[in-house]
Formats: C-alpha cells, sequence, structure tokens
C-alpha cells in the first residue's frame, strides 16, 4: 500500500513537475515572441511616428492660407505665436506674435499696427518696429513662404 503511495505521489511530482517545465517553456516561448515582437515594433515605430513623418513628407506644416489675412490687417496665431500681415495685396510679412515688453500675445492687426492689449504698445504692420511703446524693441521677423495655392509656412 504504501508502495502504491509513494508510486502515486511520485506521478503526481513528476505531473506537477512537468506541468512547472511546461509552463516555464511556454512562458518561455512566449516571453521570446513577445520580446521578438516588441523589438520588431520598437524598431518600427520610430520611422512610423505620424508626427515625425507628416510634415516631412508634405514639407512645412500650413500654418494659414493667404485668403485668411486680410489686407490691411494681419492675422494671429496663437498655437504658432506668430502674426501674418499683409499690409497691401499680395506682400506677406510674419513676426513673432510674443510681446516684446512682458510676453503677452498680440491681440490686434489694424490701420497699419500690430497691437499688444497687455500695456498698448503698437508694432508697424510692414517691419514690426516700434510705433508706440512701452516696448523698446520691435517684433522680430519671421521667414514664410507663401505658396502658389495660397499655403504659407513658416521657413
Ligand atoms: Fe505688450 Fe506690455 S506686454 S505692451
Amino acid at each position: 500500500m504504501s508502495d502504491l503511495t509513494q508510486t502515486a505521489r511520485r506521478t503526481v511530482l513528476a505531473a506537477g513537475a512537468a506541468a512547472v517545465a511546461g509552463g516555464a517553456l511556454t512562458a518561455c516561448g512566449g516571453g521570446d515572441g513577445g520580446k521578438a515582437s516588441q523589438g520588431e515594433q520598437g524598431a518600427a515605430t520610430p520611422p512610423a511616428s505620424p508626427a515625425g513623418s507628416a510634415p516631412a513628407a508634405g514639407g512645412a506644416k500650413t500654418i494659414a492660407k493667404a485668403a485668411d489675412v486680410p489686407v490691411g490687417g494681419g492675422k494671429i496665431l496663437k498655437e504658432e505665436k506668430v502674426v501674418i500681415t499683409q499690409p497691401t495685396a499680395g506682400s506677406f510679412r510674419c513676426f513673432t506674435a510674443v510681446c516684446p515688453h512682458q510676453g503677452c500675445l498680440v491681440t490686434k492687426v489694424a490701420d497699419g499696427t500690430i497691437d499688444c492689449a497687455c500695456h498698448n504698445s503698437e508694432f508697424k504692420d510692414t517691419d514690426g518696429a516700434v510705433v508706440k511703446g512701452p516696448a523698446t524693441k520691435g517684433l522680430a521677423e519671421k521667414k514664410i513662404k507663401v505658396a502658389a495655392d495660397g499655403n504659407i509656412t513658416l521657413v
């Protein structure tokens, strides 16, 4: 009886060890497969990055359309922190929209000036120069390109 019991225990232990080994093998196999798969995904992810490849493939990002910039006025792009003006038809200029006085974003383009509402500084819409303080420095110019289709991009 005791021999049978011991045999039964050995069988159970052997089955348990096989199950553990099998489990370990399965885990290793799955782990290796997972690692290989992750490695491939990791290597493939950077080139497939939509943020990185889309602007590169299509060139510079369009920030505005020429038609959106009124003649004698301008368009303030808060996200890009730039202001695009069109002092005369077909002549586009672009400046930082960050006021050099204390860093507010300019708020309006009208009557030949780009205005900052924080302390009422005004800048020329043609070259960004100070028209009225307290700002003592003009708005830095940004280079843009206006494509034939009217798309405006930062250069
Ligand atoms: Fe623009 Fe002061 S921050 S005038």
